[in-house]
């Protein structure tokens, strides 16, 4: 039974709670509460066609229809759309249908190869054969997909993600942000939601030059407008997930949707009125003028329980400390009889802001220290150290 969320619940006058795939229940509230427009935050309901169904219902949406959607939810169409349209930062990739078809070409594959599911998997679905698996594991995680996998050149290089606000036809950027997807300090330990995050003033970030940032903003565009050319206009957030490697930016993927954590990022910088974003999201007549964020760095810190990812201890209580320096987004936690209880996911977030990324990193570091309970952060995201050792990996690579 989905919980009540204590951040969402102290800022609405009404919630219904159930699956989030449940359209047509979702729509028949919509329209019981009247409500102006519809912000669709998660991929499931996306790919389960909430927007199509809640457009005809007359609720404009801030999401893609179910069959733009795609562009997150069908990695291979993904690859496909980008290759079809000679979309640079296309990684060497094939898609494969058949077990025996894959096995063979893993099998001759010479270097790591990278392993997608072709559907949705909540982030968890990609297996690095030369890293996480040999060759072996390789073969019998494609055979345990039914043979339904994008493979991959493994790219090498520093990830950044590109979020923007799209009309159909505009894209407007935001600021640039770091995740954390390791669960431990110094990137080690199992693939997680995303531990935490960092932007930084100027709105770049230092491994990421003046000429890699237009690329990645020529490849965003070039998708938008391939979606709009081929009758399936995007219309949303897109997310861009890229590798910027020696050869500049490669595409890891596409997600219909904002990041997290990259959203409390940038959402905490908005200086522009949301809902008149999401007005001319769904006019179709966003400019850059429309949007606009504080020259200020972020960091943003999870708390997980303790043994997230894989062995998560839900059920326990925290006590949060002194937390006035930072904001503050409750996350997968519920409140029961006044305490916070952790359940299995990432529990809160805190996020520090400020003129400089030490001020931030401390800010969010202090808040993070100061909870008591059998929950855990990474102490590293957003120190310098932490990032002279990506500027340090970029030079290297080039
Ligand atoms: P995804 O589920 O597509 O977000 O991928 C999860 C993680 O797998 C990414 O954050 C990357 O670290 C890694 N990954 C995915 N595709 C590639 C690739 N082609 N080369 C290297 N790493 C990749
Ligand atoms: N932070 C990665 C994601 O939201 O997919």
């Amino acid at each position: 039974m989905a919980k009540r969320n204590p951040g969402i619940d102290a800022l609405v006058r009404d919630v219904l709670i159930l699956k989030e795939t449940e359209v047509p229940a979702i729509v028949a509230y919509a329209r019981e509460k009247q409500v102006d427009f519809a912000f669709i935050g998660p991929e499931s309901p996306l790919e389960a066609g909430i927007v199509d169904a809640l457009e005809t219902a007359g609720i404009s949406c801030v999401g893609p229809v179910k069959s733009a959607a795609r562009i997150e939810t069908d990695k291979a169409f993904c690859r496909d759309m980008m290759e079809r349209n000679a979309i640079e930062g296309c990684p060497k990739y094939r898609v494969f249908h058949s077990v025996p078809e894959a096995v063979e070409f893993i099998g001759g594959y010479d270097g790591d190869l990278v392993i997608k599911p072709i559907g949705l998997t909540g982030g968890k679905g990609v297996r690095i054969m030369g890293e996480q698996v040999d060759r072996n594991g390789a073969i019998e995680y494609v055979k345990s997909l039914n043979g339904e996998a994008v493979l991959e050149e493994r790219l090498l290089g520093e990830e950044f993600t590109l979020q923007a606000f799209v009309d159909g036809t505009h894209l407007v950027p935001m600021p640039l942000v770091q995740d954390h997807k390791r669960a431990f300090e110094g990137d080690i330990g199992l693939n997680t939601g995303g531990m935490g995050s960092y932007s930084m003033p100027d709105h770049m970030l230092p491994f990421v030059t003046g000429a890699d940032y237009k690329k990645a903003i020529a490849i965003m565009k070039a998708a938008v407008a391939a979606m709009e050319r081929t009758g399936q206009p995007y219309k949303g957030i897109l997310y861009g997930q890229f590798m910027n490697t020696a050869r500049g930016p490669k595409v890891i993927e596409f997600n219909a949707r904002f990041g997290d954590p990259e959203a409390m990022n940038v959402l905490s910088l908005l200086t522009s009125d949301l809902t008149e974003i999401v007005s001319h999201i769904a006019e179709g007549s966003l400019l850059p003028s429309h949007v606009t964020f504080d020259a200020q760095a972020t960091v943003c810190k999870y708390l997980v329980p303790e043994g997230y990812p894989d062995a998560p201890l839900a059920g326990n209580p925290i006590t949060l400390g002194p937390h006035n320096n930072a904001l503050l987004y409750y996350a997968n936690v519920e409140k029961n009889l006044g305490n916070l209880v952790t359940m299995t996911s990432r529990t809160l977030a805190f996020v520090g802001i400020g003129e400089t990324l030490e001020y931030a990193e401390q800010a969010a570091e202090q808040a993070a220290s100061e909870v008591k309970g059998k929950v855990r952060h990474r102490r590293d995201i957003g120190t310098r150290e932490l990032l002279d050792r990506r500027i340090a990996h970029m030079k290297e690579l080039q």
